[in-house]
């Protein structure tokens, strides 16, 4: 809860700023836990069902903990026409998890999303910040391997 404190104290316990302090926290425990919610509000006397709705309104925020990378898989037309549900059956198969889910050691979250403006590139996903096009079925164990490794840069 300390770190909690030093964000809030950050950007001055200013009601304008939930949302960037909501980021610091999505940030920092990579999903914003009850409790942190708890004390902005008791220190910028934010209503805590305003804070939940800006958690539940930003797709950025999460009420629940998500892996170290997220992995978005475009599920978009183009993508879809070019085995998007293929490469999404692949991650769910080696995570051995399913959309929305994290795996068990933390390091890894499934989404599927709706085009991620490059459908030249089709099949599209992202891992963490990094995009990777044409993937292909084959692909998926060889890049989970790679960030399980920590050989992502
Ligand atoms: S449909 Fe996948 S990037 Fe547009």
């Amino acid at each position: 809860m300390e770190k909690v404190e030093q964000i809030i104290k950050k950007w001055n316990n200013d009601p304008d700023f939930v949302i960037e302090m909501m980021q610091d926290i999505q940030d920092e425990f990579r999903y914003i836990p009850r409790e942190t919610l708890e004390e902005v509000t008791l220190q910028t006397k934010v209503p805590l069902a305003r804070l939940y709705h800006i958690a539940t309104f930003y797709k950025s925020f999460s009420l629940y903990p998500r892996g170290k990378y997220e992995i978005q898989v475009c599920i978009g037309t183009a993508c879809h026409v070019k085995g998007a549900p293929l490469i999404l059956d692949s991650f769910t198969r080696e995570l051995e998890i399913q959309i929305g889910e994290t795996t068990s050691d933390g390091l890894f979250s499934l989404e599927g999303v709706r085009c991620l403006g490059c459908c030249s590139l089709a099949p599209v996903i992202t891992i963490g910040d990094n995009l990777y096009g044409g993937v292909k079925v084959a692909d998926v164990p060889k890049l989970l391997a790679k960030y399980k490794e920590g050989n992502n840069e």
